[in-house]
């Protein structure tokens, strides 16, 4: 580690926020861990005690879609260490279903938590971080920002404007010495596909014309995510090196196979992808 640094990370009540507190706090690091419902604080309390980080540690409330818990978390970190110098826009979470199974209320909490939700942190961050010309920015994308995939399109849609709001503020911060970064996992086994996984309106509707599909859909999903054996450390991992480097790299894709998917879907025509897509998950309706 060069030097310790003061960091703020939403969503750390399970997944890779928690595993990142942990980790970034037994580092070193002095870490503002937050969370919408602090209730759910004694899985992180357990996991960086463990890792003997918990003197680094300090669980705050913040619901990204809520700016008063937002101004008070800042207040709160400015207060005591009058800095931020990195913010980890990590919260987020997935609506699995068909487009004319989500309602417009699916597609607004989609967008509220994993796009409106990274702007709502970032702008109250950077009138803190621009006067001293110096700080990181990292948004948690995923590898569904690079390739649509059917009845994911509230999710991945919702990274794939993460992504380009991210390549748009590095070339407006980079000028002000903020560097901002995207790391973007494939799939790890996290309460994304579990506890926190959500549903479209009408997944469930047996009058729906996508039903079959969709519980195809579902059984495939829930088979991948029951034989994923990759470690979700790996993100925290991924997040501690970013954090560390002098110069962090913008586009962070984790594992060899996942690089190899990225540039296979730039190289080959949008229809090939499609039709290889719908080889795996055969429509059915
Ligand atoms: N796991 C994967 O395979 C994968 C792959 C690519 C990208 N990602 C991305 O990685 C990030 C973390 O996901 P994860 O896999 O670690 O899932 P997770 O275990 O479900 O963690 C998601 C976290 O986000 C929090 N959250 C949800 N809505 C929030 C809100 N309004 N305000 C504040 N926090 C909120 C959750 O809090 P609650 O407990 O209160 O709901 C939880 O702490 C997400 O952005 C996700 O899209 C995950």
């Amino acid at each position: 580690m060069l030097s310790p640094k003061i960091i703020l990370i939403t969503g750390c009540s399970s997944g890779f926020g928690l595993l990142a507190a942990a980790r970034l706090a037994s580092r070193g690091h002095k870490v503002y861990a937050t969370m919408r419902d602090i209730r759910k604080k004694e899985y992180l309390e357990v996991e960086v005690t463990a890792r003997g980080g918990a003197g680094n540690l300090t669980i705050l409330p913040l619901d990204v879609s809520k700016p008063d818990t937002i101004k008070a978390a800042i207040n709160t970190i400015i207060s005591k260490d009058g800095v931020i110098d990195v913010l980890i826009n990590n919260a987020g979470f997935g609506i699995g279903g068909f487009f004319e199974d989500l309602s417009e209320s699916d597609w607004r909490a989609q967008y509220d938590v994993n796009f409106f939700g990274v702007l709502n942190v970032t702008r109250e961050v950077l009138p803190i971080m621009r006067p001293r010309r110096r700080g990181l920015i990292i948004n948690i994308s995923s590898m569904a920002a690079f390739s649509g995939s059917p009845a994911f399109s509230a999710y991945s849609s919702s990274k794939f404007a993460l992504e380009g709001f991210s390549e748009c503020l590095y070339m407006e911060l980079q000028p002000l010495g903020i560097n901002v970064a995207l790391v973007e996992p494939g799939s790890y086994r996290t309460k994304i596909f579990e506890d926190n996984a959500r549903y479209a309106a009408g997944f469930f509707n047996t009058q729906s014309p996508y039903f079959s599909w969709s519980q195809q859909l579902k059984r495939i999903v829930d088979n991948h995510i029951r034989d994923n054996n990759r470690n979700p450390e790996e993100v925290a991992v991924v997040l501690e090196d970013l954090i560390n480097s002098p110069w962090p790299s913008f586009r962070n894709i984790i594992g060899f196979k996942s690089r190899l998917r990225y540039w296979f879907v730039r190289l080959i025509p949008f229809k090939l992808y499609a039709w290889m897509v719908a080889r795996i998950l055969p429509a059915n309706v």
